[in-house]
């Protein structure tokens, strides 16, 4: 034998060996409801693979714990009862052996229960999240679906995650809504209540509950539709899915994020649609054949398009557009074509992105409610991610023109209780007050402050620059602020802190930002109002009820 060959052989002897050995499968007859998986994040992403009668079931990456788990992750199988699950996995097959079911989910007890849960936003029991996905109101229910990694607190195998309010406040977790299919994963989109059954897909009275979505792989994404006839539980794909391939005429694989909504004066569906450089407008008359109208350059991802009234004005409005990092433009549309008129501004800054708007709030209400995503880490915790506070959105005239104003709903009050009020204290005094509140993981603070010597103030929290308010630069935390009075010394805030997350709404929420609570442990100075003689014309503190 030669020696190439011979080096070949043991090449071929290795590798076998080691394939062999980071690949197996496990049978299990379902009998319970949840299949617990142990994950470590040392371990590679591999590919795990349900199969029940030899049919794939279900398919998705995971890093399957070898040895001791960093924490368990859980698969709704109550679907697959009395069947036998073939699960196959592509990497270390070591974590097999202690995938089990259970009626419980792993760690159940502990949910909600955890160091760095934050206390008043909405948050995943288990894995990651990002974008807020087909919020709408249906019978007396908010539903708030969600881009969902169920198996990792990162980014990956893109599900729809659903959770359900009555106040939007307190949140019910349910099981998954749409599962990754051969189309691809399941990013962003949208829903809306098809009350005239202009897509034949209700049954008797009950109207589906019908949502888009983008069915995404690495060289294609295309848009896709699915009903709900019982509220979002289960959900049915449309058998000719996809409805919108627009790769090629884009030339591009951005085509992304449906947003759709019923244009009353036209009688007819509108769908904006992320299309590489912009935002595109298609029309349809029963939510399956859509067909192209416009485009708006100048946006990417995540699409919104809504009308509102001008300082309340039912009779006075405009449009607005918006994209994934909020800002937005005002225009017109016929129903057709968006015309920007003014923007692009912004109203939101900081850890806020791929924020949505409610559809279906009744007239009765007609608020314009958004969530928003908050790009916030969430340290040490099987779960990442978490929802923004809701706020409504509303236009008013300002001192530049028409602008969008974002504010907490109504519903959050609920969850604030008064602690304390005290008016024009010098910072050292404010600096005292809150010494109490050092320790708080939770609290809300309303603010006035007053500038005389100095131009520059602001509110640090053990280092961590909350406010940092710069007069004569016109900038808050680096970011160009005028105030509605032009020669105003003054500067109110209220400030939401969690655990984990911080936001900020400036006089009213003219302006508002969010920001990762970042608090720097060898930093002693805790609350810390700073700049040259300002008043704190205005302290209130509050305590915060939790949701969970
Ligand atoms: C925005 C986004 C969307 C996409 C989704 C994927 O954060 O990139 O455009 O649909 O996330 O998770």
């Amino acid at each position: 034998m030669n020696l190439i060959l011979k080096i070949t052989l043991a090449v071929n002897l290795m590798l076998f060996g080691c394939l062999s050995s980071f690949a197996g499968d496990v049978s299990i007859k379902i009998t319970k409801k949840y299949l617990n998986l142990p994950v470590s994040q040392k371990e590679n992403r591999s590919k795990m693979t349900f199969e029940t009668d030899g049919k794939q079931e279900r398919t998705f990456v995971i890093r399957l714990a070898g040895d001791a788990p960093d924490y368990w992750v859980f698969a709704d199988v109550s679907a697959l009862k009395g069947k036998t699950i073939k699960i196959s996995y592509d990497g270390n097959p070591d974590g097999l052996a202690k995938i089990y079911q259970d009626d419980k989910k792993a760690d159940e007890d502990t949910f909600y229960k955890e160091k760095n849960r934050p206390q008043y936003h909405f948050t995943t029991q288990r894995g990651w999240i990002n974008d807020p996905n087909g919020l709408i109101f249906y019978d007396g229910e908010y539903h708030l679906f969600y881009q969902h990694n169920p198996y990792e607190r990162e980014w990956e195998n893109m599900h729809w995650g659903h959770a359900v309010s009555k106040d939007l406040v307190h949140w019910q977790q349910l099981p998954e809504a749409l599962y990754p299919d051969h189309l691809g994963t399941m990013f962003s989109g949208s829903a809306v209540i098809d009350y005239d059954n202009t897509a034949g897909f209700n049954n008797g009275n009950t109207p589906a509950m019908v949502a888009f979505y983008t069915a995404a792989t690495p060289d294609k994404q295309t848009q896709c539709v699915a009903y709900s006839l019982d509220k979002g539980l289960t959900w049915t794909k449309y058998d000719k899915n996809p409805v919108i391939d627009s790769k090629a005429k884009w030339n591009s694989v951005d085509t992304r994020d449906p947003k759709v909504f019923w244009y009353k004066p036209g009688g007819h569906w509108v769908m904006a649609l992320n299309e590489r450089d912009g935002h595109s407008i298609y029309t349809s008359k029963n939510l399956k054949d859509w067909n192209y109208e416009s485009h708006v350059t100048g946006f990417w991802e995540c699409p919104e398009l809504f009308e509102l009234p001008i300082d309340g004005d039912k009779n006075n409005t405009k449009w607005v557009m918006y994209g994934a990092t909020g800002t937005y433009m005002l225009g017109s549309f016929d129903g057709k074509v968006f015309t920007p008129e003014a923007g692009k501004y912004f109203y939101s800054t900081g850890d806020i992105y791929a924020a949505q708007t409610f559809t279906n709030i009744p007239d009765s209400d007609g608020r314009r409610i958004q969530i928003g995503w908050g790009r916030i880490q969430q340290a040490g915790m099987p779960f990442n991610g978490m929802m923004l506070l809701p706020t409504e959105l509303t236009l008013r005239t300002t001192k530049e023109g028409v602008r969008l104003i974002n504010v907490p709903i109504r519903e959050t009050e609920q969850l604030f209780e008064p602690v304390h009020q005290w008016k024009s204290l010098s910072s050292d005094d404010a600096n005292n007050k809150l010494k109490e509140f050092y320790a708080a993981d939770r609290l809300r603070i309303k603010t006035t402050i007053k500038l005389s010597h100095a131009t520059s103030a602001g509110f640090n929290f053990f280092g961590q620059r909350i406010i940092d308010y710069d007069m004569n630069g016109n900038t808050i935390n680096g970011v160009f602020y005028s105030p509605q009075d032009r020669s105003s010394m003054e500067l109110t805030a209220d400030i939401f802190i969690d655990r984990t997350s911080i936001e900020v709404f400036i006089d009213g929420g003219i302006y508002s930002y969010s920001m990762e609570r970042k608090p720097n442990n060898d930093n002693k100075e805790g609350f810390h109002f700073w700049g040259n003689n300002i008043e704190v014309k205005n302290l209130e503190v509050y305590a915060v009820k939790s949701i969970w």
